[in-house]
């Protein structure tokens, strides 16, 4: 690297040492499109001469070539090394680049400021201890850059720099810098950003980046470079209890057993008494092993492996915690949630909850409000839809090992992800438990499933019509009933059109209020199969995700989905309820097939092609299979 090669050249040792001994500051960079972030970025790496000379011959006759500054040096050229950046002139991943100075190493995220970017955002600020919200001097404070001090705000970014950029273009005007600095104040007053630092600059010419330049001496704060080097690594997780989410249970043979992991917060030293939460289970660390040494103590940051003095029980996911300051352990929280995925978030939808290294299956309560980032209102909403930041509760399936986010970023803060996609579609910071779930404990009853299955010759199942409306579900789920009534067999119909009279005449044909149909009638299904019925469902039911979650309440094989398989236009030939009509007249909003998506089944255990049997046929055909293929005995 320019500047360090000499260093390099004379004394490699020296040089190494030298970067050990520094601190790391991870920050990230946020800024409207345009701001300049990636010159100031390529401007940073340039004035640290952190570029090989190489890449600097090859940025001179890029910027001769294809840069935007009349022939001078681009630095967003050294920033923007996608093909497709440079064509559309915007950054479309978070980029982690890797600086230092004589005092300090940098890793700085390069988060771009998209409005539907929210997601890199978030991944980039959920490690960083300071955050550069730049601004374009000619613009002033925009929707973007309230977003952006908000989510800063919200990740619990402590150290927050205000780069008001391109200022010469505004004539390193006084007014206009404290114009925004004045906008700014008041809105990072309304969230609670008491702290942070403004500064004039101009990437592009360098001026009170690394140096003053000819930045005009009204302003006498730090350079961006100075307040980056200045700027606290906030490292107070040392000196907090110990936290230690398993990783891995690492068990090479039968006489080694480690539970290996990062240490989040605090230390740990052979000897100590630990808890494990869940299970509240409580031991004594054996051994502290950091590679494969025993180390007499092992700090927050550090990757480790525990011995302990007791054989119990212990899994990936759980968290190892001091025994005298344990973790809380809860099912249902209260959260912030930000949603990052183009289909929103449905309540009552089953999703993935990531917490430290923990993967539990959660549904989402309807937002108690959603926050309007430029006013700062509380909006009422039902759901949550792209970059939209609501207030929700949260259940798990099973209890989880938690810290409020403000106390804990590693215990506090999860990711969301869609069971159907695997993709990550929302992150969350979790405020405190529900006492309400502490208080509610599942009650042991005597009289059970098998009991009931007794008293009654068989057990309790589901079959689980699904298709589009006017298929004919209806009309097979009611003739396969009576065949097996005629059977003995004790059975109970559940009709979408029957049930929205009653239980859930309260909803819509909204994509949310499906959600919420399919859920109730699931657990609805799920307590009469319970109680030996073998229930029949017949509902549009038109989510993968809201079968899967009925299918997911039921025990193996005790789920039967019949995949009632009539193309629209045979539906909508037969119309039997005028329905499709009024549909394609625009009378009826939100139709399956028409204007509402239908997701048919992947691997339904029964799929009938009405086009090809009669519905008698096809009656025929359920309950043979279902007398044929399912063990009736208890
Ligand atoms: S689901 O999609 O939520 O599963 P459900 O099976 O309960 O639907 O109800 C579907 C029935 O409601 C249809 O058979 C039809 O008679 C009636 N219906 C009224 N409006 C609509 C609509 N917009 N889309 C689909 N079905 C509708």
């Amino acid at each position: 690297m320019a500047h360090q090669s000499d260093l390099i050249a004379a004394d490699i040792e020296a040089y190494l040492k030298s970067h050990e001994t520094k601190s790391l500051l991870r920050f990230l960079t946020c800024g409207s499109v345009d701001d300049g972030k990636s010159t100031l970025i390529g401007r940073l790496l340039y004035d640290s001469k952190m570029i090989f000379e190489d890449q600097l011959a090859a940025l001179e006759a890029d910027s001769r070539r294809v840069g935007t500054q009349g022939g001078e040096i681009d630095f967003a050229l050294l920033v923007d090394g996608l093909a497709a950046e440079r064509e559309q002139g915007i950054t479309i991943d978070v980029a982690y680049r890797f600086f230092s100075t004589d005092r300090r190493k940098f890793i700085v995220a390069d988060t771009p400021g998209h409005e539907q970017y929210t997601r890199n955002m978030v991944t980039g600020a959920s490690t960083a201890d300071a955050a550069v919200i730049l601004i374009d001097a000619r613009r002033g404070v925009l929707t973007q850059t309230r977003r952006h001090a908000y989510l800063v705000h919200l990740l619990g970014i402590r150290h927050v720099m205000l780069a008001v950029n391109k200022m010469d273009l505004v004539d390193w005007s006084q007014a206009v810098f404290d114009d925004i600095t004045a906008d700014f104040t008041t809105f990072a007053g309304k969230i609670g950003l008491s702290d942070f630092t403004a500064i004039p600059m101009s990437a592009l010419r360098g001026d009170n980046v690394a140096e003053r330049g000819s930045a005009p001496d009204w302003h006498d704060g730090p350079t961006l470079l100075s307040w980056l080097e200045a700027a606290p690594v906030g490292d107070d997780s040392v000196a907090r209890p110990f936290r230690m989410p398993v990783q891995w249970v690492n068990r090479p043979n039968l006489d080694f057993r480690g539970f290996s992991g990062l240490v989040a917060a605090g230390s740990v030293r052979p000897g100590d008494q630990i808890r494990v939460s869940p299970s509240g289970r409580v031991s004594r660390v054996r051994q502290v092993l950091v590679g494969t040494g025993e180390m007499p103590e092992a700090l927050a940051g550090q990757s480790v492996t525990l011995t302990l003095e007791d054989e119990i029980d212990i899994s990936r996911g759980d968290v190892l915690a001091t025994s005298d300051a344990p973790v809380s352990v809860a099912d249902q929280f209260e959260a912030t949630v930000v949603w990052m995925d183009e289909s929103p978030m449905l309540p009552g939808r089953p999703y993935l909850l990531k917490l430290g290294t923990r993967t539990v299956a959660a549904s989402i309560t309807e937002p108690k409000h959603r926050v309007n980032v430029n006013t700062l209102e509380h909006l009422a909403t039902k759901i949550l839809n792209l970059n939209e930041i609501g207030v929700c509760n949260i259940s798990t399936d099973m209890p989880v090992a938690f810290e409020p986010y403000a106390e804990s970023r590693d215990l506090g803060g999860f990711i969301l992800i869609d069971r159907m996609s695997n993709r990550t579609v929302g992150a969350g910071m979790i405020h405190f438990a529900l006492r309400r779930s502490q208080n509610v404990h599942w009650q042991a009853l005597d009289v059970d499933r098998a009991a009931r299955a007794t008293l009654k010759g068989h057990r309790g199942r589901v079959i689980w019509f699904t298709g589009l409306s006017g298929s004919g579900k209806s009309t097979i789920a009611n003739m396969v009933e009576k065949k097996l009534h005629a059977m003995g067999r004790h059975t109970y119909l559940l009709d979408g059109d029957n049930v929205r009279h009653g239980l859930n005449r309260d909803l819509g044909f909204t994509d949310e209020d499906r959600v919420e149909n399919i859920r109730r009638v699931a657990e609805v299904a799920k307590l009469m199969a319970d109680a030996g019925l073998i229930v029949l469902v017949s509902f549009i039911s038109p989510f993968r995700a809201e079968r899967a979650l009925a299918r997911s309440l039921m025990p193996e094989g005790d789920f039967v989905e019949v995949f009632v398989d009539t193309p629209l236009a045979v539906a909508e030939a037969r119309d039997v309820k005028g329905l499709y009509a009024k549909a394609r007249a625009g009378e009826l909003k939100n139709f399956t097939g028409i204007d509402s998506p239908y997701e048919a089944p992947e691997s339904s255990e029964i799929r009938i092609d009405t086009t090809a049997l009669s519905a008698e046929a096809a009656a025929e055909f359920v309950t043979a299979w279902m007398e044929g293929e399912l063990d009736y005995t208890i």
